[in-house]
């Protein structure tokens, strides 16, 4: 099924070469194999790491102009994942998508987005200077988040701007809930524009056909992916592919070449490697154990009293057209503590750390590395605090409305460069925002830069506030004041 021979760790087998010849170091990075490194961090992490942190040379190639085994690992990578070219990104998936963003779209034009896009979409906006449409996704009122959006607003919004020079979608959300991606793919691609999708939650969908379809596969022309989030790369370590045709492909190139760093780590790049090779080899069945893991996990969790863990139910519903059932969001409302409330008591008190919480719900992340007692670990505690004195089951926490998005009037990139000034926000109705203003549940901007501050938003916001709900976006931690734009700069 592979081209290429996906046993192959060209980059990481090279490395392994420098450290075995004991190269001596005359090249930077200065802590020399570790030689010349502080011992508290040296003697917990080891001299292995240490040996094969190296830095740009014949042998272990380069990341801006690769000839060597870093073009290897590429190619090997671009053919597990059926894609036409892949890029390496050390910058996390935020840096991908900044690139992903800038080789699409310039100054002025049109990019077509979801509402709860990740910030890294709002800075690739920012630094293309490319005019954000918003699509609103569906929200599932019951566990209050932000699901995705329907191929019918994906063309409800292209009729409306048939101007547009690109589509992005998310696939799936934090939560694990994808969008009917393959009739997005045929709807954008009439207007012959490029789909580009934020894969941040998907880099495992590709290597095992219970998961939902991933966008190279549904034949999107670009995607990031966070290896290190859910496959087995170190944190930072992304990867960015590209389909041939409506994406230029030396463009990507270019731009992934202005946007990273000339001292890339190699430890991070050969980590990139290896996963690969792991899940070209592999994936299928140690995914189908983390499946199976966390469809136990979710199958307990719901029969504890007071949580709500969704699972294959919510398909067909709008915005959720298949699910990945490795994201295990613990919905805790019923219980009358919140999500936030949630986390900390199992931080803190059970040593347990979950990727994320809002104001109705808990996420988990499961993946490679879980393991059956880590989660009965999991539902030991859960259960211990269903019972326990925390819990308030009369309480009801509720959340209100979200106002209208605002009128835009400067692209978010005049806005970030404009002067600005902070204001008391309650004094800000009718100026143009410089920042974002952000409520979890459900995760979607209230306020974007370059938006028009509305009676509505101000409102809502005080509500949330005194309700001790989560809002944050602002320089001012407590959301006091909001900076505006006072002077512009175009
Ligand atoms: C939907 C989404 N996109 C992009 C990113 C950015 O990924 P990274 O942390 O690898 O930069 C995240 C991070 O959480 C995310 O949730």
């Amino acid at each position: 099924m592979y081209k290429l021979d996906q046993t192959k760790t060209p980059l990481f087998d090279a490395l392994m070469e420098y450290v075995d010849n004991n190269t001596i170091p005359f090249h930077v990075p200065g802590h020399k194999k570790g030689q010349g490194m502080d011992n508290k961090f040296k003697n917990f992490v080891g001299t292995n790491v240490l040996s094969m942190d190296v830095t740009v040379f014949k042998q272990v190639d380069s990341l801006h102009k690769p000839t060597g085994p870093i073009k290897l690992a590429q190619e090997l990578s671009a053919d597990a994942h059926n894609a036409d070219n892949t890029f390496f990104c050390i910058h996390g998936t935020s840096g991908a998508i900044q690139a992903m963003i800038m080789s699409v779209v310039n100054q002025g034009d049109k990019i077509i987005v979801p509402r709860n896009v990740h910030k890294s979409i709002t800075a690739g906006i920012i630094l293309s200077g490319a005019t954000p449409v918003y699509m609103h996704p569906e929200i599932h009122e019951a566990v209050g988040v932000a699901f995705n959006v329907t191929p019918e607003t994906v063309r409800a919004t292209l009729e409306e701007n048939p101007d547009a020079k690109a589509v992005l979608i998310i696939n799936p959300t934090y939560y694990g809930v994808s969008t009917d991606i393959v009739k997005i793919v045929d709807i954008v691609h009439e207007y012959e524009i490029p789909l580009i999708v934020d894969e941040a939650h998907g880099p495992h969908l590709h290597f095992n056909n219970k998961l939902p379809i991933c966008a190279m596969d549904a034949g999107a022309d670009m995607c990031a992916q966070s290896t290190h989030k859910i496959v087995g790369s170190m944190t930072q370590a992304s990867l960015l592919h590209v389909r041939k045709g409506l994406v230029d492909v030396n463009r990507v190139k270019t731009v992934m070449s202005l946007l990273q760093t000339t001292s890339p780590s190699y430890i991070l790049l050969a980590s990139l490697d290896v996963a690969r090779r792991q899940m070209a080899i592999e994936g299928k069945e140690v995914l189908d154990k983390t499946i199976e893991l966390a469809n136990y996990a979710r199958e307990k969790i719901n029969k504890i009293s007071g949580y709500y863990c969704f699972g294959e139910e919510v398909i067909n519903k709008p915005g959720a057209f298949a699910f990945d059932p490795t994201k295990i969001t613990i919905t805790c409302k019923d219980l009358g503590i919140t999500g936030n409330e949630l986390e900390r008591i199992l931080a803190e008190k059970y040593f347990i750390q979950p990727e994320m919480s809002d104001l109705y719900n808990v996420l988990c992340v499961f993946s490679l590395g879980d393991t059956k007692e880590s989660v009965d670990a999991l539902i030991k505690a859960l259960e211990e605090i269903s019972c326990g004195e925390s819990c308030n089951l009369g309480k009801k926490i509720n959340i209100v409305e979200m106002p209208a998005i605002p009128q835009s009037v400067l692209t978010p990139r005049d806005a970030f460069n404009s002067k600005t000034v902070s204001i008391p926000l309650k004094d800000s109705l009718g100026q143009i925002s410089a920042e974002f203003l952000m409520a979890y549940p459900p995760g979607i901007p209230i306020l974007c830069p370059g938006e028009i501050i509305t009676k509505d938003i101000v409102d809502y916001v005080e509500e949330l506030k005194s309700a001790n709900l989560y809002v944050q976006g602002t320089e001012d931690p407590e959301v006091n004041n909001i900076k505006v734009v006072s002077e512009l700069f175009i």
